[in-house]
């Protein structure tokens, strides 16, 4: 039993949708607590005007019946709400009448640092469009939603995720926009209560470590992951750097970051990414326009300067995933109680109460 996740979308197509498979029956969610997160996930300092076009909501279209998982798929839905001003551009069926409104006209200058090169070479395309919108960290925002689900889950095993932005430097961010630059910083995201046990070190597509690093540089803009005290520990020695066990089995530190040989320890699991600069600058940098061959400057499309604490929120919902998946491997069960039960059970044997 495992928890998986199809999404789709494009940044100014009509909609981005969920399908999540693998949940419980009987998981009690709050549409409050989703569109809570999808909020969020639209503030922080620096971003562009395009979070006042959006108001993200989910719906739900398949999976729930009066707010209680049906243990059959989840169909998420957030529609783009500025699709309307690309209805020409963004058509899914070729458009009928005359070009109308944004993205009626290719874009041929790649920006450095974004999928537009790679992608268009990737796929033959020769609108850059055609490779951005999809890159485009818009989608997160599906992700997001479901993060809430898997956090509503979590939560009947006592685990709290919560991520937030490091670095965050409000004057830096207003510099920036000055220079018509970007930025991007640090985020972090601890989760409490998790029991030891999650994840194994059997295979190593299994370890809990492996997972929730992949789960988090799969975030548009990350470009570095570590656990716990992760690159500072390179420099220490190792008695500085590992957690001496006490009588009753808990840790007197948590350099690991609550993670040994990829199965969770029982301490806080703490997880921090890197995110680059955005690629999209005011003030362009050197490139090529790919109709010509000629150099140019690259595209300049409205933008966030900084989208760290974004980050952040989609790093949680990303952690909130993997950290319930492997605990629907761990605990499975067709109903939330029978889930809740062999965690119970489970706790029991090992006498493990959370801090
Ligand atoms: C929440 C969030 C918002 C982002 N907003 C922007 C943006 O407004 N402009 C931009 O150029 N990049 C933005 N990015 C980063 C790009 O999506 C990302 O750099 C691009 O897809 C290339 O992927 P890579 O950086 O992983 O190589 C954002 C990333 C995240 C996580």
């Amino acid at each position: 039993m495992t928890l998986e996740l199809a999404s789709a979308g494009e940044s100014h197509g009509p909609a981005l949708v969920a399908i999540v498979s693998g949940l419980p029956a009987g998981l009690v969610l709050d549409r409050e607590a989703i569109d809570a997160d999808l909020r969020r996930r639209q503030q922080g300092y620096g971003r562009s005007p395009r979070q006042q076009i959006e108001t993200d909501t989910v719906e739900v279209l398949a999976g729930l019946r009066h707010g209680r998982t049906l243990g059959t798929p989840l169909a998420l839905v957030v529609r783009n709400r500025d699709h309307a001003n690309w209805t020409w551009g963004m058509s899914p069926w070729p458009p009928e009448g005359e070009p109308d409104g944004k993205g009626t006209k290719p874009v041929t200058l790649p920006r450095p640092g974004h999928a537009d090169l790679a992608g268009a070479q990737k796929f033959g395309h020769e609108d850059v469009r055609d490779a951005l919108e999809r890159a485009s960290a818009r989608h997160t925002a599906v992700h997001v939603a479901a993060g809430a689900v898997a956090k509503a889950l979590l939560r009947e095993i006592g685990i709290e995720v919560s991520g937030t932005a490091l670095d965050l430097d409000e004057a830096a961010i207003d510099a920036a926009r000055a220079d018509r630059d970007t930025l991007g910083g640090r985020v972090e995201v601890r989760s409490t209560g998790v029991c030891p046990g999650l994840g194994s070190y059997a295979r190593k597509e299994d370890r809990l470590d492996a997972r929730l690093a992949a789960a988090v540089m799969g975030i548009q803009a990350v470009k570095g992951v570590e656990i716990g005290d992760g690159f500072a520990l390179a420099s220490l020695r190792g008695s500085q750097a590992h957690d001496e066990i006490d009588a009753d089995r808990r840790r007197r530190t948590n350099h690991a970051g609550g993670i040994e040989a990829g199965v969770s320890n029982g301490e806080e699991i703490v997880v921090r990414a890197a995110m680059k600069p955005l690629p999209t600058l005011m003030r362009p940098l050197d490139s090529v326009d790919l109709a010509t061959g000629e150099r140019a400057q690259a595209l300049v499309e409205r933008s966030d300067v900084s989208a760290l604490e974004a980050c952040a929120v989609v790093a949680e919902a990303a952690v909130g995933w993997e950290l319930a998946r492997a605990a629907r491997e761990k605990f499975g069960g067709d109903a939330v109680g029978d889930f809740v039960g062999a965690w119970r059970a489970y706790c029991e044997r090992i006498a493990w109460t959370a801090r």
